[in-house]
């Protein structure tokens, strides 16, 4: 069980993100109440939100100081382990040097995730070298996109004819970026057993690298034009 914390609800606005670390503590003791157990972990919400502004050395030390504090929650059993979870990684991989090595990265993943974010992702956990590579949001928020009606994600299957198309998406989200696992929600128990049920259907390596290298090629086409 993994929950959250650095997203905060402010009464009469939007909620905002922050990495005080005093917040981030107080939520991490709320979290343990409110699930009524210890969460297995504990991910710093997006962080790069708070990181937008100053000087280098300064967003580096709170990333830091922020990350200790999860550090600290899992060694004290507050929490089973730690981790950060960034839905855009780019601003992050510059302040790496220094902070503690988190147990789970989770980065988002998929086929609706563009070249830009995915290359972000493998950089930071290059970086990072965290025990576990996350993904998640694996329909890019919403199976009822209209991208899943123009578009079959059954090629990424070896046995197209053995999976739903929401199984191959989900089967393509755990190879791109290629993770250890891939967190959705449980709302719904019947689509968490079809997504369940698909771990067994092998994906075709070869058209994974060659959706890699065919995002590569848009994104550099992108970056030409502009
Ligand atoms: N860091 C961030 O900013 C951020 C943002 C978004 C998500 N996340 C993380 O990613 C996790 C999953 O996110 P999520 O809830 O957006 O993704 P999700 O579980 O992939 O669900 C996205 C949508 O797809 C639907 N769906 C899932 N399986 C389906 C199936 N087999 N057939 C048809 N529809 C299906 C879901 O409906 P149901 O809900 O009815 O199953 C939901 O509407 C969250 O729990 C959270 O930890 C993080």
């Amino acid at each position: 069980m993994s929950t959250k914390v650095g997203y905060f609800p402010v009464p009469g606005r939007a909620s905002e993100h922050s990495l005080e670390p005093e917040r981030l503590r107080a939520a991490v003791e709320r979290a343990a109440r409110d699930l009524g157990r210890e969460p297995d972990v504990v991910f710093l919400h997006n962080p790069e939100h708070s990181l937008s502004a100053g000087p280098e050395a300064v967003r580096r030390e709170r990333l830091a100081a922020a990350c200790r504090v999860l550090e600290d929650a899992a060694s004290s059993g507050q929490c089973g382990s730690w981790g950060i979870s960034s839905w855009d990684p780019r601003p992050l991989g510059a302040l790496v040097v220094g902070l503690p090595r988190p147990d789970v990265l989770m980065v988002r993943s998929g086929l609706l995730v563009r070249n830009e974010v995915l290359e972000a992702a493998e950089l930071l956990a290059a970086g990072l070298r965290p025990s576990q590579l996350w993904g998640m949001s694996p329909f890019g928020g919403g199976a009822a996109d209209s991208v899943w009606e123009r578009f079959d994600p059954r090629v990424f299957l070896l046995e197209a004819e053995r999976g739903t198309a929401m199984q191959a998406a989900f089967r393509a989200a755990c190879r791109l970026p290629a993770v250890d696992a891939v967190a959705v929600g449980t709302d719904n128990p019947v689509h968490l057993r079809e997504l369940v049920g698909s771990l067994a259907l092998g994906v075709d390596e070869e058209v994974v690298v060659s959706y890699r290298r065919l995002l590569r090629e848009v994104a550099g086409r992108s970056e030409a034009r502009r």
